[in-house]
């Protein structure tokens, strides 16, 4: 592992651009279950009656109480090491956008500003009748939470079946298509369109750095370096290594 942390630091200190694109993996540390790891999320949610916009509107009550859930959760998880260090990296100019597929906003809590959120984020909702916006925060205490003019809102995640944010996507593609290196942390790669990120990447020359506790489908295809742990242990190595030789 010392080489591969090695061969993963100076490719960050060798780039000029360098983004990060996480996902649910880089939270579990944080107490958040991720989705498709056994015990995930949709282990016990089915996503197709709980994860998309259809199911929503049909069935609000119901997709609010898996929302509840994670909200609770979400709501008393910390950054962990994974994402300090990573904010450490990017004070230190030596990672310049994170794209997160998660919705936890543990990126900011743990010190990077520059994160671009693929999925939205959950700390506020919205009325999809009236557009009326709320804080996830000022609704707590109400199982559904509804708006005043009374239909249930929807916290601001994209849910299966919705658009991504266009700056998002459009940002998200531009760094893609010049980044020199690409760190992907903690995500299965399986949801388009934000899993066609790592390829755009290579195709443009960047060096990919993946850090999964698992392999996935990129580590043989476009992985150039695989760190294998969990994120927290892996990311601390790496910000130790990239200090040594910066
Ligand atoms: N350290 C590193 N990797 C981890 C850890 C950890 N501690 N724990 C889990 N992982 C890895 C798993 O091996 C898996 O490859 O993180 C990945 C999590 O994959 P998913 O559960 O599929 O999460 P993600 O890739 O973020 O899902 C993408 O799917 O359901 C939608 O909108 C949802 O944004 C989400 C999207």
């Amino acid at each position: 592992m010392e080489k591969l942390l090695e061969q993963a630091a100076d490719i960050i200190i060798n780039s000029k651009l360098t983004l990060a694109l996480t996902g649910a993996g880089i939270s579990v540390e944080s107490g958040i279950p991720d989705f498709r790891s056994a015990g995930g999320l949709w282990d016990r949610f089915d996503p197709a009656e709980y994860a998309t916009i259809t199911a929503f509107r049909a069935n609000p009550e119901k997709v609010w109480e898996m929302l509840r859930e994670m909200d609770d959760v979400v709501n008393q998880a910390r950054p962990n090491p994974a994402h300090i260090g990573m904010g450490e990296l990017e004070k230190m100019g030596r990672l310049h956008y994170i794209i997160t597929q998660n919705i936890d906003n543990l990126h900011q809590a743990g010190g990077s500003a520059n994160v671009i959120e693929y999925h939205g984020n959950a700390s506020t909702l919205s009325c999809l009748w009236c557009g009326k916006k709320y804080k996830t925060e000022e609704k707590r205490n109400e199982l559904p939470p509804r708006c005043e003019c009374q239909k249930i809102l929807k916290p601001d995640v994209v849910f299966f079946g919705e658009a991504i944010p266009g700056d998002a996507m459009n940002r998200s593609f531009e760094l893609a298509s010049s980044a020199n290196a690409l760190m992907v942390v903690g995500t299965s790669a399986v949801v388009s369109p934000v899993n066609t990120i790592p390829g755009i990447a290579k195709q443009n020359r960047a060096k990919i750095i993946e850090i999964n506790k698992e392999h996935t489908h990129l580590t043989d295809s476009v992985t150039d370096v695989f760190l294998q742990g969990s994120a927290g242990n892996i990311i601390s190595a790496l910000v130790e290594a990239v200090k040594k030789n910066n």
